[in-house]
């Protein structure tokens, strides 16, 4: 017999049965859903609902029940649909009728607002461990590259000298900002929807704050029919995890690029690498290209869920059990998406010789060039133009800027004087970078200060 079996005089279509049944996939909220259990019976206790030693025999119960389901010792019924009743008809087989009085003042529909609200507070808090073990990695990498040259792109084609370090701190700015994007989520998520009811509250004399306080919220939600029929929390985190897995695939897919015999910049580890079973000379970056390919995983758990939501009458309606497995989904694959990218940056092996080398050549140092004649006094758009003119000249001859004499400088512009050949050099152009966030090394490693700072800030 069904939980909610007195209306009907048909039992449930086998078919129906596995279809609409959640329990395969929110067995995962079992935790979740005691602990909110647990606190809802304390406090019918206190309120006079329950007799105080009902409350005791229920939460004594739930407690074994929990450590049995952790134990293994648990088989979960289909016919009971979803966690929250296969928890109920275990406590009721327990303790009799007293169990029967757990879902007084309490429904399905704040239970499971509750138990996913709970869920993603820790999927968060370790979603955040993980984004700041990133980018600790970072960080330390970075510091030991400060006067590691490199080409910086645009368009992939070279456009200017930087340093890896510089590279890699613009990867921290945007996992600081994931990181507060969660923060944020966690933030907003963090009320309790237990006493919205079905939709319209209830007529018992519920102590809504007292259970919010017991399982660490930091008050309740303020509409019974909002409290049970939005997901924006699960949305918040879904469109942070999206941005997050979009900000290092971006990072994965510049491992792919330097780990190619064409760039030789970086040379994977053996234990992020993996091999071809037909060419045996292969040693593919599969990791760096899983990660990328995972990030499709999460935006279609955004995009469906989104979906789910779109044009939903209030309050609770089935569709809303869909958004279980796209959060468990994206959950999974951020965190494991975090863990490889960290064990992979961490353990590659950069190329310092071969990056500095591309960042000779590709006329890196033509703006530069021009900065040199508009400090001269040369308006820039000029210099741009005279250099441009250089830049033509030396390609034709198949030479690069710092090739050419003073005499052959002085040809196309007489503002040209000897100490051009001090400007055009790599590690000068760097050096000279020096506005705030800029690549110079001393501006780095003052932002890696700073990044710091904003990490422990965000953190504590
Ligand atoms: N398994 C359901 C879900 O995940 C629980 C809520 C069901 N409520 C209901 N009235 N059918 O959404």
């Amino acid at each position: 017999m069904k939980l909610w079996g007195g209306r009907f005089e048909k039992t449930t279509d086998a078919l129906v049965e596995d279809f609409h049944s959640s329990i395969s996939f929110d067995r995962r909220l079992y935790k979740q859903d005691i602990q909110g259990s647990i606190a809802h019976a304390r406090m019918l206790g206190k309120i006079g609902v329950l007799e105080s030693e009902e409350a005791e025999i229920i939460i004594k119960a739930l407690g074994e029940i929990l450590d049995d389901i952790r134990a293994g010792r648990i088989e979960f019924e289909i016919g009971a649909e979803d966690i929250h009743m296969n928890v109920e008809k275990i406590l009721t087989e327990r303790i009799g009728v007293v169990g029967k009085k757990l879902h007084t003042a309490r429904s399905r529909n704040d239970q499971v607002a509750l138990d996913l609200r709970l869920f993603l507070r820790e999927e968060i808090d370790q979603s955040q461990d993980l984004l700041a073990a990133l980018i600790r990695t970072l960080l330390k990498v970075a510091e030991e590259h400060l006067e590691t040259w490199m080409p910086g792109y645009t368009h992939l084609q070279k456009a200017q000298p930087l340093t890896l370090s510089h590279y890699l701190l613009a990867y921290v700015q945007m996992f600081i900002r994931d990181l507060g994007r969660l923060k944020d989520t966690r933030k907003r998520l963090n009320l309790s929807p237990l006493g919205s009811g079905a939709l319209a509250g209830t007529t018992f004399p519920l102590d809504r704050e007292m259970v919010a306080e017991e399982l660490g919220f930091d008050g309740i939600t303020l509409n019974s029919l909002d409290g049970v029929s939005d997901r924006d929390f699960a949305l918040e985190f879904l469109g942070a995890a999206a941005i997050a897995m979009m900000h290092l695939s971006r990072l994965c897919e510049e491992l792919v690029l330097w780990s190619s015999g064409e760039f030789q910049f970086v040379i994977m580890d053996d234990g992020y690498s993996t091999g071809s079973s037909i060419m045996p000379q292969k040693k593919n970056p599969d990791v760096a290209e899983l990660v990328r390919g995972k990030t499709g995983r999460v935006y279609g758990d955004l995009m469906a869920l989104l979906t789910v939501m779109k044009g939903l009458p209030l309050a609770y309606n089935k569709d809303m059990q869909e958004d279980k497995e796209r959060v468990f989904d994206a959950v999974d694959t951020l965190q494991k998406s975090l863990l490889v990218g960290e064990g992979m940056l961490r353990t590659m092996q950069v190329r310092k010789d071969i990056m500095a080398q591309g960042a000779k050549g590709g006329f890196t140092n033509a703006t530069d060039l021009a900065d040199y004649l508009a400090k001269k006094g040369v308006p820039f758009r000029e210099a741009h133009e005279i250099i441009g003119r250089i830049v033509l000249h030396c390609t034709k001859h198949g030479l690069g800027l710092e090739d050419l004499t003073l005499a052959e400088y002085r040809d196309f512009s007489s503002a040209f004087a000897e100490d051009l050949f001090a400007e055009i050099k790599l590690e000068q152009c760097v050096r000279a970078r020096k506005v705030p966030g800029g690549p110079a090394p001393e501006m780095v490693a003052k932002a890696i200060t700073q990044s710091k700072v904003e990490l422990e800030k965000l953190l504590g």
